[in-house]
């Protein structure tokens, strides 16, 4: 086997998504600790609240306590080398989600079980659904009160049209949570909780028939798990791991992060199933993760991540071929040829030169001005990625500028914090409007938007905030809108590429303009460039 193919063979890239607190603090410390990269779990919390405050940017999240950057963790496990594509947790910033979600191969489905599905996870399954991602679901918090584990796998059943399968069965909750059943191997593996889940789980594991279960389950639990495991077997879908990889089938795993129960065998599960980085659609044809020559595409650019340098990171989803220090390639969309000689490894806000990379991996490359999002880079024949959907805002806002004598730095600053993707903009079909309309998915996306503006242009702006809701953009272009005549409750602009846009006040107005004029295509998601 040659090289590129072992290296391929090796990696399993995925992201997270769940609601915030449902733990993915804490799971991906946990991931962490069991792959060896840190030795007491906590360390990237207690390092993030530590680090000095490295730019004004961070300064913001630090007031606020959230965390609106987001990272890549590489660590190896066993003889695997896993890519964690790390994203804010905050809401308000799930935009960023769903592009970090575009260079993901899996996706974690992260759970309370004692709240089920909330609506972050909802909105980002949505999003893994239109990309087909395997998805594993973790059910955590098992040591609390939970809902009925049979009906968390209904629901998931029932409302994401997702087949759940139970790869282990949680043996009590709550206080009375005792470990799990493993379907696969047919044990039991019972936890001991350790202090603060800082080292690595003790796990006993038995037959079911050992006797010395009697003493360390209480007849009750045991009998419950059997005859849950029961009707599991009789009634649960069949274990396909080709409805896994297709996205219709997900393996679901019971356990506690903060306590470490569950959470290797998760890992050496998802290790077995997980996706490893495939072939990718572009104009050239399938690209194979083995092929020779180099290619990737922008998904993220991060600016002013360090302030001492105004530097703009593009973090890059390699598709093919190997990655080399100080290599040449082709920026697809300028045709020009860019030396990468600054590459990254971008591990929580630390960073570490980059000396080669394989497909799955993901670099940082620092190219003030080079890169926006969905940009292809490549050796070899010119090819080009499809591009990253832009998805509805949810809330508008003429962005004003007090300030007619700071006009340069003000259009200066909107145009580097939409090529950044840090939020939508767009205008008004109106000509004499000149003022950018800011379209988010939430309110904080607003202020770090201003926050920015004024820390690294030096301009003040206001908002004005717009009554709307809803963004569709139209299939057929202007000629389109002309031909639908007047459309009620309506505001028409264009994103940055001069397309029409309509902006609904509410679901509701959309409905109605939809069956007004059922001619008229709208889509939620921006028609994407290749
Ligand atoms: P997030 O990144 O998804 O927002 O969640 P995070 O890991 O920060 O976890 C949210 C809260 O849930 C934390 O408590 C965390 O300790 C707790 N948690 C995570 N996993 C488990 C679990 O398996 N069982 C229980 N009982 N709790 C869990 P916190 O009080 O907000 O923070 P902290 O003081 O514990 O750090």
């Amino acid at each position: 086997m040659n090289q590129l193919q072992q290296e391929v063979d090796k990696r399993r890239t995925f992201a997270i998504i769940s609601h915030p607190d449902a733990g993915k603090t804490t799971l991906t410390e946990k991931l962490l600790l069991y792959g060896g990269a840190i030795h007491l779990a906590g360390a990237v919390k207690a390092r993030a609240s530590q680090r000095h405050v490295t730019s004004d940017w961070m300064e913001l999240e630090q007031q606020r306590g959230i965390s609106i950057t987001s990272t890549v963790l590489q660590f190896n496990y066993q003889n695997f080398c896993l890519n964690l594509l790390d994203t804010p947790g905050h809401k308000d910033f799930s935009e960023d989600t769903y592009r970090t979600l575009a260079a993901a191969d899996n996706a974690v489905m992260l759970e309370d079980a004692g709240k089920g599905l909330e609506p972050q996870t909802r909105k980002l399954f949505e999003v893994c659904r239109m990309r087909s991602l395997p998805i594993f679901t973790f059910m955590n918090k098992l040591d609390r009160p939970t809902r009925d584990p049979l009906e968390l796998l209904d629901e998931i059943e029932q409302e994401l049209g997702l087949t759940p399968y139970a790869m282990n069965w949680p043996i009590g909750t709550g206080d009375r949570f005792r470990g799990v059943y493993d379907r696969q191997s047919g044990t039991i593996h019972l936890f001991n909780r350790v202090k603060h889940g800082q080292q690595a789980a003790e796990v006993e594991i038995m037959l079911p028939d050992d006797p010395r279960l009697a003493d360390l389950i209480e007849p009750d639990l045991y009998e419950q798990m059997l005859e849950e495991i029961d009707v599991l077997d009789s009634i649960g879908a069949e274990w396909d791991q080709a409805a896994l990889h297709s996205g219709k089938m997900t393996p679901v795993f019971f356990g506690s992060a903060m306590n470490n129960f569950g959470v290797e065998l998760f890992l050496k599960s998802f290790l077995q199933y997980a996706l490893k980085p495939t072939n990718h659609d572009s104009t050239a044809g399938n690209v194979a993760p083995t092929d020779q020559d180099f290619s990737g595409f922008v998904f993220k650019l991060q600016a002013n991540m360090d302030p001492r340098h105004r530097d703009r990171i593009a973090f890059v989803r390699v598709c093919s071929g190997k990655f080399e220090k100080d290599m040449t390639v082709t920026h697809v969309r300028s045709g020009k040829n860019v030396r990468l000689s600054h590459a990254q490894k971008l591990f929580a806000q630390g960073r570490e030169a980059l000396d080669e990379a394989y497909a799955g991996d993901v670099i940082g490359l620092n190219n003030p001005g080079v890169f926006t999002i969905g940009d292809t880079i490549c050796t070899g024949k010119k090819l080009q990625f499809a591009g990253i959907p832009q998805f509805s805002p949810e809330m508008f806002a003429y962005l004003r500028n007090p300030n007619p004598s700071k006009f340069k730095q003000f259009r200066k600053g909107v145009s580097e914090l939409q090529e950044e993707g840090a939020i939508q903009i767009m205008y008004s079909s109106n000509e004499a409007v000149r003022d950018p309309i800011l379209g988010a998915v939430g309110q904080l996306q607003f202020e770090v938007v201003q926050h920015r503006l004024q820390s690294e242009y030096g301009v003040d702006s206001r908002l004005e905030s717009l009554p709307y809701s809803v963004a569709r953009w139209v299939e057929g272009g202007w000629e389109a809108i002309e031909d639908a005549g007047r459309l009620f409750n309506t505001m028409t602009v264009k994103d940055m590429l001069n397309r029409p846009v309509l902006l609904f006040k509410n679901s509701w107005n959309l409905d109605q303009i939809r069956s007004d004029h059922p001619d008229l295509k709208l889509s939620a998601s921006a028609p994407v460039l290749t």
